[in-house]
């Protein structure tokens, strides 16, 4: 139907016939004269009505926003001083002599060029959202880093292989979203939150090298950066030990960044251990772009009167941090106030802080209301370990160690980005030396900080059942400016092993049998020592991309509570649908629910739901 994309129309083809196909981005009357701005995926062309082609000009009289036309034409040279310098196909026009209208519009619900749309309306009418040109742009950016690493692996000798969608639960450690059986009353299939398992089957059935471009799924609460489906790049390798893997997963993520943006990350990247990133930061994924560290002053605070500090000091699970910030004494006592109440958002009890006027003279330079509470050994310590200056300004956060890691580190982002101090650019690195287990104080046992199928270091595989605080895991994170994009671990290949950390989990025997009962008895038939990682898809490219939301590279993505509004997903079903899967509603949906968008019929009266 075309000779030509919009976008592509360049001064070589001056004088030349052409035929484009678009939507109608403008029209302009110029009384006399309509000007269309035509759009298809190149870009725009400006195709030129004029009154002496009559039928084509009296057809573009009609035309509105959005119609779709296909047009030909020759294409001219811009009259001097018409040129549009930000089109690529701005220095010419095509004139039209002839134009069909292949499909008409309605008014759209907002202008394709609103810059501030709320996300309801964008989520309702995702095929016109997806339209605009920024989104055009992810989606093609995203095609391109899919594409990038495809090739990377399949260059390094990596398979792609499927797995399956309807199984059976996996551990990561999210709520499974359930599918019920027609064939088999009353039991279920879990939508995978990974590929987990499989993908160390496959390496017990000698693939060696595995990827696959995955879809997972996870009914978790969520947030900018977690959908309920999100897209994985799953990898298991065999016979590579951590720094074999995390070496070639870090090729392959420069190769990424260097083909799809150009930018050139560090070789080798960084690498942090768990301790020293929660010692530093507060975090397992701190954002290395904030030039703010904790510094950690308990020892200083164990004989204080302030309670507030001695006694997170005294206790074996507290911390008292200090968190320097330079030029911090411009504040003023407002703006301390608002950090305040935020880190009471994040489950602190106050926020202590200390002005530093004049560092030369001891406590006479110093402006707090903690000052009186604290003797001149702890304050010189603090002094001189944070290394404040003349003008600087010190928080505290003291109290359980999580509270503190959580809320401190929170004000750290926060004043990064507030006081201008956010290096621009890329911070990458890996965190490693995971502890392999942490205790859940609810459930009164051991959990997995990774999954169940993390090897423990060599070094500790003895203190596995003995000493769970203690063991490391051989894990793995992948950390860019703040954001967890990959994480994966070296496994446990022996059937013994595997069975003690269950143990250690509090997996008894016959559960373990019932649930990964397939895992067991293939670790025994020649497993090979393996490992792999996955990265999360939809951040890496939302990072890539600039946006704060991964919905924003994923084309049809879910709300904050799981529902899609273009579709009206989750819905009610027919009775007959659900006879059929042997389930019975406590209050059936009726008729009405489906034809209802998806609520049932006292929400469409504007009442609380049924
Ligand atoms: P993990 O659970 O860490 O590891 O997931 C790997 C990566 O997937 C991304 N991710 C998400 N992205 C969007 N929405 C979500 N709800 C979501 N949850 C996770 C993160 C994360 O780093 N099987 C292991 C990997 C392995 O051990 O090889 C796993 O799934 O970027
Ligand atoms: P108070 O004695 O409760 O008035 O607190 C004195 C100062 O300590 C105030 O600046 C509080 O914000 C701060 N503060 C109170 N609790 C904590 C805490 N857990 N961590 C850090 N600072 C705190």
């Amino acid at each position: 139907m075309r000779s030509h994309y919009c976008g592509s129309l360049k001064d070589n083809l001056i004088g030349q016939p052409v035929t484009l196909c678009g939507w109608v981005n403008s029209r302009r009357d110029h009384g006399g004269v309509i000007f269309v701005d035509l759009r298809d995926r190149q870009g725009l062309a400006q195709v030129v009505f004029d009154p002496h082609h009559k039928q084509a000009f009296a057809t573009a009289e009609g035309v509105r926003s959005e119609y779709v036309l296909r047009v030909e034409g020759r294409v001219r040279r811009r009259p001097a001083g018409t040129e549009n310098p930000h089109l690529p196909s701005g220095a010419v026009e095509v004139e039209v002599t002839a134009v069909e209208i292949l499909n008409r519009a309605e008014a759209l619900p907002f202008q394709l060029d609103e810059t501030d749309l709320g996300e309801p309306v964008r989520l309702k009418y995702r095929y016109l959202d997806l339209r605009r040109d920024f989104m055009q742009k992810n989606m093609r950016q995203r095609h391109k880093a899919a594409q990038t690493l495809r090739r990377f692996l399949e260059e390094r000798d990596f398979v792609e292989i499927e797995t399956p969608m309807l199984t059976k639960s996996t551990p990561e450690g999210a709520r499974d979203y359930l599918v019920p059986s027609r064939m088999h009353p009353g039991q279920f299939y879990a939508l995978p939150q990974s590929p987990q398992l499989f993908k160390q089957l496959l390496m017990v059935a000698g693939y060696e090298r595995y990827f696959q471009i995955v879809r997972c799924f996870r009914d978790e609460d969520l947030r900018a950066d977690r959908q309920p489906e999100f897209t994985q790049l799953d990898v298991e390798t065999s016979f590579l030990d951590e720094d074999g893997v995390m070496g070639l997963m870090e090729e392959m993520i420069r190769h990424l960044f260097k083909a799809v943006l150009g930018v050139a990350l560090p070789d080798p990247f960084p690498r942090l251990s768990h301790a020293e990133a929660v010692r530093r930061f507060g975090t397992d994924r701190p954002d290395l772009r904030v030039p703010l560290e904790f510094t950690d002053v308990a020892d200083l605070m164990r004989q204080v009167e302030f309670k507030v500090f001695s006694g997170p000091a005294n206790s074996p699970t507290g911390r008292v941090v200090a968190l320097r910030l330079p030029r911090g004494g411009e504040l003023t006592r407002g703006q301390i106030d608002e950090y305040t109440a935020f880190v009471g958002q994040h489950g602190a009890k106050g926020l202590a802080y200390i002005k530093v006027n004049d560092a030369a003279t001891g406590r006479d330079g110093l402006q707090s209301p903690i000052l009186k509470f604290l003797p001149d050994a702890a304050i010189a310590g603090i002094m001189q370990r944070t290394g404040a200056q003349t003008g600087d300004l010190i928080f505290f956060g003291a109290d359980q160690a999580r509270v503190v890691n959580d809320a401190l580190g929170a004000l750290r982002l926060k004043l990064g980005a507030d006081r201008g101090l956010k290096q621009e650019g890329w911070k990458i690195l890996w965190v490693v030396d995971f502890p392999m287990f942490e205790y859940d104080a609810d459930l009164k046992r051991w959990q997995a900080l990774h999954h169940p199928f993390t090897a423990p270091k060599a070094a500790d595989v003895e203190r596995v059942d003995l000493d769970p605080a203690n063991v490391l895991a051989r894990a793995y994170d992948m950390v860019l400016n703040g954001s967890e994009i990959g994480g994966g671990s070296i496994r446990i290949h022996s059937p013994a092993l595997q069975e003690k950390v269950f143990a250690t989990l509090g997996i008894e025997p016959d559960e373990a049998r019932r649930k990964f009962g397939f895992l067991l008895d293939a670790l025994k038939f020649g497993a090979p020592p393996h490992g792999g990682i996955a990265f999360g898809l939809d951040r890496i490219c939302a990072l890539m991309a600039g946006v704060d939301s991964i919905r924003d590279v994923i084309a049809f993505p879910k709300t904050q509570k799981a529902s899609c509004l273009m579709t009206d997903a989750p819905s009610p079903v027919d009775e007959q649908q659900l006879r059929e899967l042997h389930i019975k509603l406590r209050k059936p949906p009726g008729k009405a629910g489906r034809r209802g968008g998806g609520r049932c019929p006292r929400e469409r009266k504007g009442l609380a739901g049924c």
